[in-house]
């Protein structure tokens, strides 16, 4: 480990991120009711321009009306290219209870960003004498999100997450795709004849997680766009959690079992581990920093990996 100590992400279950339009509020007693972890209802893309200040409405009175249990609840504001977003913070911040714990800011290029949405989030809750801190949650979908975002990750202390979103984040790449997420038709190494596929979206996940572990950040997988394609999406998340991820987004509620089943620790996993921290136990009784566990070597980083598993399925457990 380096002189600087890698900080711990906040350890609040983020295992699946429900999405819900603002402009539908029908749905959102139903994502309350949900297992989702983390409630994100939306100001953005899907909400039409012509719906954005009936969303806003809606938002702001559910966020008092409903209630969200022990979930965290987060509103995505428009991009900051956008003639929306100002009034987005504003609104939220001047009229929406205290219920609301995040702000999710999309299409993020640079630390600045965060910058100029946490000035004006400061006035208001200043002005406003709101005793809550808002956190700030960000979606990397840019070429340049991607290329900034270790600034990006340092921007602010009210940075608790960050998410890949594919879509956004293909099209700014110019990537030669349609669909959101997922196993991409043209990525594949040949031989001997045969296709393998490979992963498109691994470089920026790996990216994510590394930025997010560095300034104790949630790395997050955003969404995968074909719900009728459970194999699909449990592939993608298993890859995700596998790279150091979270959790990931539910833009349909079929998919939140999905995504709680792969960010939940298997009880197979868990036992494992516990196995791992008890031989090396012993080995430390035997003054040996490493040793044997089922025909494979495990030393004291077997250690540090075992812990991420057992610490990340009790703080499941306990929340
Ligand atoms: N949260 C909670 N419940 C939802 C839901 C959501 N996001 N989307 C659908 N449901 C409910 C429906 O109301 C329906 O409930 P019912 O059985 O009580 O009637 C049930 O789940 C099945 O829904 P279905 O008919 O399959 O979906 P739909 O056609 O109503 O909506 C989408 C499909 C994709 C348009 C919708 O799920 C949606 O808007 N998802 C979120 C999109 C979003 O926020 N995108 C931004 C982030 S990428
Ligand atoms: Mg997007």
């Amino acid at each position: 480990m380096s002189f600087r100590i890698q900080p711990q992400a906040p350890a609040r279950p983020n295992r699946c991120q429900l999405f819900g339009p603002g402009s539908r509020p029908a749905l959102f007693e139903k994502m309350a009711a949900s297992a989702a972890d983390v409630i994100n209802l939306d100001l953005e893309d899907s909400v039409a321009p012509t719906d954005k200040d009936a969303a806003r409405a809606n938002i702001i009175a559910a966020i008092s009306d409903v209630d969200w249990g022990n979930k965290t609840l987060s509103v995505r504001i428009n991009g900051l290219d956008t003639p929306y977003w100002y009034r987005d913070v504003v609104d939220l911040m001047e009229q929406a209870g205290e219920r609301l714990d995040q702000i999710m800011i999309p299409k993020v290029g640079c630390a600045a960003d965060i910058y100029a949405v946490d000035a004006l989030v400061t006035a208001i809750e200043t002005a406003k004498g709101r005793t809550k801190k808002i956190n700030f949650e960000v979606i990397i979908e840019s070429a340049a999100g991607i290329a900034h975002v270790e600034e990006i990750a340092a921007s602010s202390p009210r940075l608790v997450a960050m998410s890949l979103g594919a879509a956004d984040f293909a099209a700014s790449m110019g990537m030669a795709t349609t669909g959101i997420g997922g196993t991409q038709e043209n990525y594949y190494m040949l031989r001997e004849g045969a296709k393998y596929w490979s992963d498109p979206w691994h470089w920026a996940q790996a990216a994510i997680v590394a930025a997010c572990r560095t300034h104790g950040v949630l790395p997050v997988d955003g969404p995968f766009g074909d719900f009728s394609d459970d194999e699909g999406y449990r592939a993608q998340a298993l890859r995700s959690a596998t790279l150091g991820m979270v959790g990931k987004w539910a833009i349909h509620p079929k998919q939140i079992a999905l995504a709680n089943e792969v960010f939940t620790p298997s009880e197979a996993a868990v036992t494992e581990a516990r196995e791992i921290l008890a031989a090396m136990e012993q080995a430390k009784a035997n003054g040996e920093g490493a040793t044997v566990y089922k025909g494979r070597l495990v030393d004291i980083a077997s250690i540090k990996q075992a812990e991420v598993i057992v610490r990340q399925s009790e703080m499941i457990a306990n929340s």
